[in-house]
């Protein structure tokens, strides 16, 4: 039996979460054995519980084989020490979600690559971090800082997991650093040139983040897998939704040493369009995809899920944000996508 904990979080996340159970349920009449739980996390668990991840969420982590997420965050808790995003890190710390894979993907543009992020390490963990105050020509004057840190483990951990994933692909990884700047981008290139030794026939390349962000969108087909920080996989993987269209469109799987698996849409919580049944839930679908295949082993109906979602897509279904990447675009609500995808997943043919 598998057991799924889904935590749909803030602002659109219930939204987009609620097409996903829609399809998990009968996919659940497939499989047969699957098992749902649904808990808080983020936001609205601040404000049910004043902890933006509970004891009892975790939990239910402890107690799962799989954990389903929409988003967290919203304009609501910018006041509040406590933010609504500090109960993902620490789900992504606490369970070492290291890993982080986002794949931009899009059959209608020939694109196919993987982003592989460090998820639990870098500047948005490292320490020592905070605000002080200090006397500046006799004003006193606040200041922050962050660490960015990296040790060699956690590098060769990634640089791994990345060299594996290229074997059954184009056998080509590209690490995005700032190594001309940073310390930690030297440690990445010393270990990951050290690593590629063990490894035949492999092609390793590195560019710098800035050089690389106009690259990506210009000579994307160069790249096939693309390895890089927690802070510089975040910002690369919302630039990446500008090929695909659409920042709706990305979804992403991290698995741990023990098997327990983390889903999440790349996107934000996205508080502005949040209750309008207008967010696109492709994000979360092709998540469900990725859950299917490597979760369940079941490459069979990750494929027919993948197929169906893209089917409704190139009948001309899409909400507002897939208006100019569309042809024949014709305006959908997010549960009636839901809905079509849903439709066309238990059929049999
Ligand atoms: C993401 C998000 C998160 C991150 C936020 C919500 C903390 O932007 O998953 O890309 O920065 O990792
Ligand atoms: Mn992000």
């Amino acid at each position: 039996m598998k057991k799924i904990l889904m935590l749909p979080g803030d602002g659109i996340g219930p939204e987009i979460i609620k097409q996903v159970f829609k399809i998990l349920k009968n996919y659940s009449i497939i499989f047969n054995n699957i098992k749902f739980f649904f808990s808080y996390i983020g936001g609205i668990s601040i404000d049910k519980f004043n902890s933006s991840l509970t004891k009892e969420t975790i939990e239910q982590c402890n107690n799962c084989d799989s954990i389903f997420l929409g988003c967290v965050g919203g304009y609501k808790w910018n006041r509040n020490i406590e933010k609504p995003e500090n109960g993902l890190l620490k789900l992504r710390k606490k369970f070492n979600f290291f890993s982080n894979i986002r794949p931009i993907k899009c059959p209608f543009k020939n694109i196919d690559m993987l982003i592989v992020r460090e998820l639990t390490g870098g500047i948005y963990y490292g320490k020592p971090k905070g605000f002080s105050k200090q006397i500046i020509n006799n004003i006193p004057s606040w200041y922050a800082y962050d660490t960015e840190l990296y040790n060699e483990q956690e590098i060769i951990k990634i640089i791994k997991i990345s060299l594996n994933l290229s074997l059954n692909r184009k056998k080509k990884i590209c690490v995005i650093d700032k190594s001309n700047v940073l310390e930690t981008s030297k440690l990445w290139r010393i270990v990951s040139n050290f690593l590629l030794k063990f490894y035949k026939n492999i092609k390793l390349s590195y560019l710098y983040i800035d050089f690389a962000s106009i690259e990506i969108i210009k000579n994307f087909n160069k790249f096939d897998i693309i390895v890089t920080s927690n802070l510089f996989g975040d910002i690369l993987s919302d630039e990446c939704s500008l090929l695909t269209g659409s920042l709706g469109l990305l979804p992403s799987i991290s698995i741990n040493n023990n098997f327990l698996s983390l889903l999440e849409p790349c996107h934000g919580s996205a508080p502005d369009i949040s209750g309008k049944n207008i967010a696109n839930p492709i994000g979360s679908l092709l998540s469900l995809v990725l859950m299917m295949e490597y979760v369940f082993n079941d490459l069979k109906n990750s494929k027919k899920l993948y197929y169906c979602i893209y089917k409704v897509l190139s009948m001309g279904f899409g909400t507002l944000d897939m208006k100019k990447i569309l042809n024949n675009f014709k305006l959908v609500t997010t549960e009636e996508f839901g809905d079509l995808v849903n439709h066309y997943f238990v059929l049999n043919d």
